[in-house]
């Protein structure tokens, strides 16, 4: 059984390869209206959500990030020939005053499947952390406007693929209907 919806969910791939070409502003914020409409625990709605898409701060950003944790650190995949948004020309960074991998993560799918949904690709990325849950990311605070109190959870990368990669593999036998005996 297949519709848009769960065709974009099981076409999905971490994509770490993109074109260069830039999102226009339509699907930014399309992307993050669909980050601000995932559920959360009692509408709590605690993501600050800001999506950077200039090359620059985006370079910055990868040149703080090794400068924390150190050139020859096996940081994320491909570590080696990507930076750390992946080479993708927009990467979104989810906050929220309490740590909050719960809510912050649904926002994080939303943008991940709706990107799909729209023929993009998207990474999430946990490792740019390093960085932005340290004392050197409250510089990034104030440049993307977040309160200070405020916690990285997690960032999404998106862009045009300029990779297929294959499925990783699943584990059916976790994913099973009860029967009744
Ligand atoms: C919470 C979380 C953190 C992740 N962090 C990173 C990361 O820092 N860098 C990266 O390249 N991929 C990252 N990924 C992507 C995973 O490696 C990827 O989802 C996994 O290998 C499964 O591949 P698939 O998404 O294509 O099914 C992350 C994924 C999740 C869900």
């Amino acid at each position: 059984m297949t519709n848009p919806v769960v065709e974009a969910i099981l076409k999905r791939r971490t994509i770490r390869e993109y074109k260069d070409t830039p999102l226009s502003r339509e699907i930014l914020q399309t992307l993050l209206d669909c980050a601000m409409w995932a559920p959360s625990g009692r509408n709590s709605q605690p993501c600050h959500v800001r999506v950077i898409k200039d090359k620059s701060l985006l370079k910055e950003l990868d040149t703080d990030f090794w400068n924390k944790v150190g050139r020859g650190t096996p940081a994320y995949t491909k570590c080696d020939v990507n930076p750390v948004y992946q080479g993708a020309p927009s990467l979104f960074l989810i906050y929220t005053p309490t740590e909050d991998p719960m809510n912050s993560g649904l926002a994080a799918e939303n943008i991940a499947i709706a990107a799909e949904g729209l023929g993009l690709g998207s990474c999430i990325i946990a490792s740019v952390g390093s960085l932005l849950k340290a004392e050197e990311g409250e510089k990034w605070k104030k440049i993307i406007d977040i309160p200070e109190d405020f916690k990285f959870q997690i960032a999404v990368a998106v862009g045009e693929k300029a990779e297929d990669p294959a499925p990783k593999e699943r584990h059916p036998e976790n994913f099973r209907i009860v029967e009744a005996e």
